[in-house]
């Protein structure tokens, strides 16, 4: 089993690019199938969540081609089947958004119970209401969904909560219904309106995401497209986070400032100097930082819970106390006893943790848990005194493309065993 070994205690300098976001390329990659013509996908991190949305579209008959450059190109012409193979839905809980296109293209689908990051219950009614709301009939009988969408229609439907996958699945289920489908209630999120904009570069009519409303005009058929999808708020964000709390000058290239302004505005009032020019992101610390008082994880443009326990390492050698609230999903604090084990003081109840800062970590052992959890485990090894042991990175590599390369080219002392 791979891991990473890091010996803490250096500032970072120097630049990096940012890839396309994982969250957008994966919805992407399933309205690809949405079209009978090819579509390719640009600038894509080489990251294990990609590869299996891959595995799973060569699955039901997609030509997947992947270029060195970072194109994929989807050829989803001859369709053969409509069942998603339990292994591989399993594997990656964003198989769900699959039903969506599935069921517009095929007008059958049949998949299980998807998995994915291990960070406490992961419901899926608020897809299933929507999807049965459109008229898809759904037979939830021996641990599969049965789908089945001959009486599909327009419709008006309020999700229960602006979750981003039911919104990007029913957004993708609703191309082709005759008529106008109006969902309320929908996320906010960038890869919302990332999906808008390939979905209409397809020649679809959607039109209102960023805000709750999204309005979807029937057409009759999608083209293929050369796509572009935006970059990586999350991956951006914990590059950011590492330099706060290590120390030094980097600079991120090829990102949307405004995608991470709630990261921005905490870590502004933390003495890191962050300036942004147009797709760049500077950000300049001298190491250990104010704690932040307060941080709420919210729905967007609220802090994201994809950034809660990066911002955690970093309050663990702040000067002072942190309150951290995770809104969103209920058991994200499972990196917390690792954090301790290298040192940190964190408390939990329920739903909040309280970070009391010390001044430094010393290195430990550690297994990543989750994919995010996993890329904090590595900013504290960074910060920390001393050699860190990082284990169990297969998580971390679902969404971290390089990271032990691009952390080495910014200064840092991290080697990937194999
Ligand atoms: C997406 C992101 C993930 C991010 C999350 C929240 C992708 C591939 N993943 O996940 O990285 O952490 O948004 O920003 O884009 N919920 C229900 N019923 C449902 C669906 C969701 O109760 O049918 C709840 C969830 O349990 C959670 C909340 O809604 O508490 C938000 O989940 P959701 O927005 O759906 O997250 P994902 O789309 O799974």
């Amino acid at each position: 089993m791979s891991r990473y070994i890091i010996e803490g205690g250096r500032p970072l300098e120097g630049c990096l690019r940012i890839k396309a976001a994982k969250n957008s390329v994966l919805p992407l990659l399933a309205a690809s199938i949405l079209t009978q013509e090819k579509v390719t996908l640009q600038n894509c991190p080489q990251i294990s969540d990609i590869k299996n949305m891959l595995k799973i579209l060569t699955g039901i008959g997609c030509v997947v081609e992947r270029d060195d450059e970072g194109n994929i190109t989807i050829d989803p012409k001859d369709l053969y089947c409509e069942q998603i193979p339990c292994v591989l839905a399993k594997e990656l809980r964003s198989s769900v958004f699959l039903m969506g296109p599935m069921l517009s293209r095929m007008k059958k689908a049949k998949i299980s119970y998807p998995g994915g990051c291990e960070i406490g219950m992961r419901p899926i009614d608020i897809h299933l209401s929507g999807l049965r709301e459109l008229g898809i009939v759904i037979d939830e009988e021996s641990g599969y969904l049965d789908c089945d969408a001959a009486g599909a229609h327009a419709a008006q439907i309020l999700l229960d909560l602006p979750s981003v996958g039911a919104t990007e699945n029913l957004m993708m289920a609703s191309v082709f219904n005759k008529g106008t489908t109006v969902l309320r209630n929908c996320a906010k999120e960038p890869e919302i309106t990332d999906l808008q904009n390939f979905l209409n570069a397809m020649g679809a009519r959607v039109s209102g995401a960023g805000s709750s409303m999204i309005v979807i005009e029937g057409v009759n058929k999608l083209h293929g497209v050369t796509y572009r999808p935006i970059p990586d708020r999350i991956i951006a964000g914990t590059y950011i986070i590492a330099a706060a709390m290590c120390g030094g000058n980097i600079c991120l290239e090829g990102a949307i400032p405004e995608h991470i302004s709630s990261l921005i505005a905490k870590l502004s009032k933390t003495a890191c100097k962050i300036s942004c020019k147009n797709d760049k992101i500077s950000i300049r610390s001298k190491g250990r930082l104010k704690s932040l008082e307060r941080i709420d994880t919210m729905y967007y443009p609220g802090f994201p819970t994809d950034l809660q326990t990066q911002m955690m390492a970093l309050q663990t050698i702040s000067r002072g106390t942190s309150v951290i609230a995770e809104n969103i999903f209920e058991t994200r604090f499972k990196t917390v006893p690792q954090l301790i084990k290298m040192g940190a003081d964190i408390t939990v109840r329920d739903r909040t943790a309280v970070v009391r800062g010390v001044p430094r970590l010393h290195g430990a052992q550690v297994s990543a848990t989750d994919l995010r959890g996993g890329a904090s485990l590595v900013l504290a090894g960074l910060a920390a005194e001393g050699v860190t042991e990082v284990k169990d990175i297969y998580h971390i590599d679902r969404g971290y493309e390089d990271m032990a390369p691009i952390l080495s080219s910014l200064g840092a002392k991290i080697s990937r065993t194999v």
